[in-house]
């Protein structure tokens, strides 16, 4: 097929969007961002029927008709609770990327590609494969297969095409957010172009399946420590970036209750277990699987939790799971100045916020929410309506924290569904809150301190190579000092502290003789006096 210019390929697509928000009433946006707008405004002239006027429908029929890469922006967007109206997000939670199977051919192309043999046969990849696939998604799709010596697997195969397809999408969006940030002046705070930088980031390492494969293994040691989860094992040398071969797991998905219920498993228990695991990825890992619908959680018939897809994996520092533990117990036992306090404490507001206004505006949201029976309380809800009001409060809210926010949406509801006379966060309570005393406590402080230090130590030792570039610089020409008088000491005192420490580091490094560190150590100390000495 022959294939037009990437130039001419873009303004076509973006002439389509532009036809196609103009067709769903939304050619307003299409003109001021100029999209073909003679045209746009055209369409909507002649066009007389009724469109909708909720705008949240609008944009999810529009992401609708753009295909895969747009449903799964808005997906993405629809969790942004912190940047989009409650309604739109709403409605574009109602997005599906259900899709038709590929055909078995292409499927089979993408693997005979990979791995350079046919699928089956005496050369063949696998004993046996089969055509039907158990699932269908846009970036893949899976199909149970045997491998020769008996092992029954599960073979994840990427679309082909699909990072062309996702990478021509994206280079479309990017476009399209810097148009908006330029011609929507009064939504620069929702700093489009960084939102589809975030995007393009989760999108493209959904594509590598070898790297979903690496987060399946260190999933694998993790859970090592908890009672009854598990993944399945990945087979390496039948994994490609293209092709994820896993041991096939049977078990039944857990929101099935009924059929759970009728295999004889304990519901509660279950509950109890997805509370555990929660936790252990978000405090004691801070790690954590950030797809875990129903589809991907089963239940084996010993009663162990199996999780699957571990496409999209959230991330959290020590210092966001002590903020994200304190906040909880705060909430938790319902000490709203403390709420207040954490965010001022972590740096994530200002420091001069009111903080009387703020606990108030944490109050707001949290009375509402505790004061419902137990099985009731979200914590998720309260995160949610939380980040909208910090960002009122100066916060920016991190791309980690809401993904989490999301994955405990989405556990609140699996245990809603297993045992509705629990609460998940109460089950959890015991376990935060001695974390939170563990990590906070003089222990947990000296450890911050500890590694503080560490991250101070790793920043001198860069030292030598950031003077080395300097010099380097230096020699090119490519950089100048101004040498007025005054500023001269300052200059070079600074530079001989930098290349006696380098020296220091260095000498300390390769154990060199008490003679060669005395003489850096007389170095840097002469820098320093030049440098605190005023003309
Ligand atoms: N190892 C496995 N054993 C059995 N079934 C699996 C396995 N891995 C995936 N599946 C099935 O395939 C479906 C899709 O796989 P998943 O990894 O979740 O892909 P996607 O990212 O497209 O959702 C799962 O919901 C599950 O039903
Ligand atoms: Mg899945």
């Amino acid at each position: 097929m022959m294939r037009l210019p990437a130039n001419i390929r873009r303004n076509l697509r973006l002439m389509r969007i532009g036809h196609i928000l103009a067709t769903h009433g939304l050619a307003a946006l299409a003109v001021r961002m100029r999209l073909f707008y003679p045209y746009v405004w055209l369409v909507q002239l002649f066009r007389g029927d009724e469109l909708p006027k909720d705008m949240g429908v609008q944009i999810r029929r529009v992401l609708e008709e753009l295909g895969p890469t747009f449903i799964k922006f808005g997906q993405m967007l629809s969790t942004r609770v912190d940047l989009l109206p409650l309604d739109v997000a709403l409605e574009l939670k109602k997005l599906q990327d259900d899709v038709p199977p590929e055909p078995f051919k292409r499927v089979r192309r993408v693997i005979e590609h990979s791995f350079k043999k046919p699928l089956t046969g005496k050369e063949g990849v696998f004993a046996s494969f089969n055509e039907q696939p158990v699932a269908a998604a846009s970036i893949a799709q899976v199909h149970f297969a045997e491998l020769k010596d008996g092992r029954r697997v599960a073979v994840k195969v990427r679309r082909d095409h699909i990072s062309n397809t996702i990478e021509s999408d994206l280079a479309i969006l990017k476009l399209l957010a810097a148009l908006f940030d330029r011609y929507f002046t009064e939504y620069k705070r929702l700093k489009a172009p960084r939102v589809i930088e975030e995007f393009s980031v989760t999108i493209r390492g959904e594509l590598n399946l070898r790297a979903e494969a690496a987060h399946a293994s260190r999933f694998a040691e993790n859970f090592v420590k908890i009672d009854g989860v598990r993944v399945p094992d990945v087979l390496w040398e039948y994994t490609h970036t293209e092709v994820l071969t896993t041991e096939r797991i049977a078990g039944i998905p857990i929101d099935e209750k009924r059929a759970l219920e009728a295999a004889g498993h304990d519901c509660l228990k279950l509950c109890e277990r997805a509370a555990e695991l929660f936790f252990t990825m978000v405090f004691v890992d801070g790690y954590f699987h950030a797809d875990m619908h129903p589809g991907n959680i089963f239940v084996a018939d010993n009663g162990d939790i199996i999780l699957v897809d571990f496409g999209i994996v959230g991330r959290l520092d020590l210092k966001s799971r002590r903020y994200i533990g304190e906040m909880l117990m705060a909430f938790l036992q319902e000490d709203y100045r403390r709420a207040a306090e954490v965010h001022v404490e972590a740096g994530y507001v200002p420091a001069d916020t009111d903080i009387s206004a703020f606990e108030d505006a944490m109050r707001e949201i949290g009375v509402p929410i505790f004061n419902r029976p137990l099985a009731d309380i979200s914590i998720a809800e309260l995160l949610m309506s939380m980040f909208a009001v910090t960002e009122r409060f100066k916060m920016e809210t991190q791309p980690e924290l809401l993904l989490l926010q999301k994955t405990m949406v989405v556990i609140e509801g699996v245990a809603r569904e297993l045992a509705d006379q629990v609460n998940i966060w109460m089950l959890a309570r015991p376990l935060i809150s001695s974390w939170v005393s563990r990590h906070i406590g003089p222990v947990g402080k000296a450890e911050a301190m500890a590694q503080e230090l560490r991250d101070q130590l790793r920043g001198w030792m860069c030292l030598p190579e950031k003077i080395d570039g300097v010099l380097t610089r230096i020699e090119k020409g490519s950089v100048s000092f101004s040498t007025e008088p005054s500023r001269l000491p300052v200059v070079t005192g600074s530079m001989l502290v930098a290349i006696g420490a380098a020296w220091l580091a260095w000498s300390a490094a390769h154990q060199a003789s008490t003679m060669v560190m005395m003489l850096a150590a007389i170095l840097t100390g002469l820098g320093f006096i030049l440098t605190l000495s005023r003309p």
